[in-house]
């Protein structure tokens, strides 16, 4: 778990672990994790409902904090710091794609995506141009002036990836992005998640569907708070993003024609 590089991995956890309840109800949610993602991965969490996925991401994403052992980001103990310098690594640095992560019923489609560039004090037109440029990579450009309720279920969770992604997170969580889409909505994410990793990002992804980890760098099992294997995908990083395509479909020379010295040319 050492690392001997000069730049500090991107999250180091170790011996993480977290309770909920007291006394005969209190239960070890994530069993003293250890875990090294190094800048630039793309990480497909998987395992079995209640093993500790959301509660592990809620604490990458800084919303919630351990109860015991060490999490570094980017070098820094984030468990000691106050909740308002957590507050600004998550504005300027994460990404949080949270299917329960609600738009603000008040703004329209476009405020709302635009909201989070507020932290970073950018003038209101650019923020409005950002927001827009976003909406557009998801084919939502016609629904910037919606409000959030006149939005179907995959408009809205499209909606809140982009806000999500607005202020170029250099690390994306995201918990089942793709949980309730269909398969073309699922696909425009993916991409777009695909895309964010090529740019040097790193990806935290949970999900349920085993074709998506053919996105990922590597890929991690979860069982009762612990982790139960860790994979390094063989692939390329340049990340070839039709996820079921085979790699052989490049059209390699069939069998050799065995007839090179019968002609002559
Ligand atoms: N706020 C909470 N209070 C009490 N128990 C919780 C809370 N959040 C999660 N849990 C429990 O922690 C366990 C792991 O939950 P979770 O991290 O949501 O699992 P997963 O995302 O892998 O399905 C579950 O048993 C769940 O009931
Ligand atoms: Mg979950």
């Amino acid at each position: 778990m050492e690392t001997d590089e000069l730049t500090p991995p991107v999250i180091a956890l170790s011996g993480l672990t977290k309770r909920y309840g007291l006394g005969d109800a209190e239960h070890t949610v994530l069993d003293g994790l250890d875990l090294t993602i190094d800048k630039g991965e793309f990480i497909a969490i998987m395992g079995p409902s209640g093993c500790g996925k959301t509660t592990l991401l809620n604490i990458l994403g800084l919303l919630d904090r351990g109860d015991d052992g060490d999490y570094e980001l980017d070098g820094r103990n984030v468990e000691t710091m106050t909740s308002a310098g957590r507050a600004r690594i998550r504005s300027n640095q994460i990404g949080l794609v949270f299917q329960n992560f609600n738009l603000v019923s008040r703004l329209n489609v476009i405020e709302n995506v635009a909201l989070p560039l507020t932290y970073q004090g950018k003038h209101k037109t650019k923020r409005l141009q950002e927001a827009s440029k976003m909406l557009g990579t998801f084919h939502l450009s016609e629904r910037e002036y919606y409000m959030p309720w006149q939005l179907s279920g995959g408009q809205t969770q499209r909606v809140a990836i982009a806000r999500a992604l607005v202020n170029n997170p250099s690390i994306v969580l995201a918990d089942e992005p793709t949980g309730n889409l269909d398969s073309r909505s699922s696909h425009v994410i993916m991409e777009e998640l695909a895309d964010i990793h090529r740019r040097g990002n790193t990806i935290i992804m949970v999900t349920h569907n085993p074709d998506l980890t053919s996105y990922a760098s590597r890929v991690i099992h979860m069982v009762d708070g612990r982790i139960d294997s860790d994979t390094k995908a063989p692939r390329p990083k340049k990340g070839e993003l039709a996820p079921k395509k085979p790699l052989g479909t490049k059209r390699k020379p069939a069998k050799k024609p065995r007839k090179t010295k019968a002609r002559k040319s």
